[in-house]
């Protein structure tokens, strides 16, 4: 049977390399688009020593629709997973009209040229952000949906929506929880430019000594230790879901109405892509110590504005129909955490 050629667009970045290296293992041959915006081209060099050749990569934006109709006319694609996109809460505030051209514009512009190539089958890159702040946890993929915090938040919902409406499309949207750890070869992982906002990345900077502590953004929550709970995933277990995502794309259709109990709603299929597990801040501080024999200098500060108190994912849809469940644990994740910030410092 022929090779499967699936389109990572946003397929240098931290959750796209990942992905790469999964599809190449499962079978498939990814063609990498990326315009380098959040990402470094000494990616590709990594994920040439750790699949053995270097994957087909175009510098570019997914906005330019001529290189893109190009893209899909010389590699034909036989399916999208659509990483790029913009991803700083606080940079969207900032810069709102840049969230809403690159994640929303991108997207319609997108799925143009794929219609237009007669390319119907797509990964979809969503968030737990569109729970809000959640009445019950954990939150299920029929939890409804809250206004959106931040542009970022919206764009992420709009882009549901569009997907939603165009049923012309099939459709495999991930609600991604709290994405961390590397691989564990050490070669590829989380680059972030300049001040990391993201818990992990900061801490593992403080305990290489680039920043002098961390600060816990509150200790005053609802809360049994009084810290925010997450459901940290590691980027390995969030990387294989695409891959069974993909390979329900190209599964049985039928197969799929049976499960779901409705055949007319089978273009657009929603999962939570977490663990189900929530862990606070000083239970991931406790976690990374115990994991790597690190002390983690840390105080507790003033809470950061737009923080949800509590989420945390229900995965029986995701393991049950996908097929998929998370296998690495908390420690895991934070010993491949630190043994990539050793690599890259
Ligand atoms: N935190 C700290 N100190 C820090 C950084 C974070 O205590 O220096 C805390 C936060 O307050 C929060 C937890 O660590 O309680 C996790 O924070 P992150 O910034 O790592 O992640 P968020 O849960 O805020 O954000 C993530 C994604 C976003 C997404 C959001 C949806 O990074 O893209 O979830 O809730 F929009």
């Amino acid at each position: 049977m022929e090779q499967k050629k699936i389109l990572v667009t946003g397929g240098l970045g931290f959750i796209g390399s990942h992905t790469v290296v999964c599809l190449h293992e499962a079978g498939y041959k990814p063609v990498i688009i990326d315009n380098l915006h959040n990402s470094r081209i000494e990616v590709l060099l990594a994920l040439e020593k750790l699949i053995g050749y270097s994957p087909d990569f175009i510098q570019g934006d997914v906005n330019d629709k001529a290189l893109m109709s190009e893209i899909f006319k010389v590699h034909q694609p036989n399916a999208v997973i659509h990483f790029a996109a913009h991803k700083a809460v606080g940079e969207s505030v900032e810069q709102p009209l840049m969230y809403y051209h690159n994640n929303v514009v991108g997207l319609v512009s997108l799925l143009e040229v794929m219609q237009n190539a007669g390319c119907k089958k797509l990964v979809f890159s969503s968030s737990c952000t569109v729970y809000g702040e959640p009445e019950q946890v954990p939150v299920k993929e029929s939890t409804p949906t809250r206004p959106a915090a931040s542009p970022y938040g919206a764009t992420k919902q709009m882009g549901e929506v569009i997907l939603k409406d165009n049923s012309w499309f099939e459709v495999q949207c991930l609600r991604y929880f709290n994405p961390v750890g590397a691989h564990e070869s050490s070669l590829i992982g989380e680059l972030p430019l300049g001040v990391p906002n993201n818990l992990i990345p900061y801490l593992t900077q403080t305990v290489a000594g680039i920043r002098p502590q961390l600060t816990v953004h509150g200790g005053d929550y609802n809360t049994p230790d009084g810290t925010c709970i997450r459901d940290y995933i590691h980027v390995m277990d969030l990387a294989e879901a695409h891959v069974a995502a993909i390979g329900r794309l190209f599964a049985d259709k039928i197969a799929h109405s049976v499960e779901l109990g409705d055949p007319s709603c089978n273009n657009f299929e929603v999962f939570n892509i977490g663990t189900g597990d929530g862990y606070s801040v000083l239970e991931v501080i406790a976690a990374f110590e115990s994991a790597t024999g690190e002390k983690v200098p840390h105080i507790i500060g003033p809470r950061r504005n737009g923080d949800v108190v509590a989420v945390w994912a229900e995965t029986t849809k995701v393991n049950d129909v996908l097929g998929w469940k998370a296998s690495r644990n908390l420690e895991t994740m934070m010993r491949d955490a630190w043994n990539w910030q050793r690599a890259v410092s």
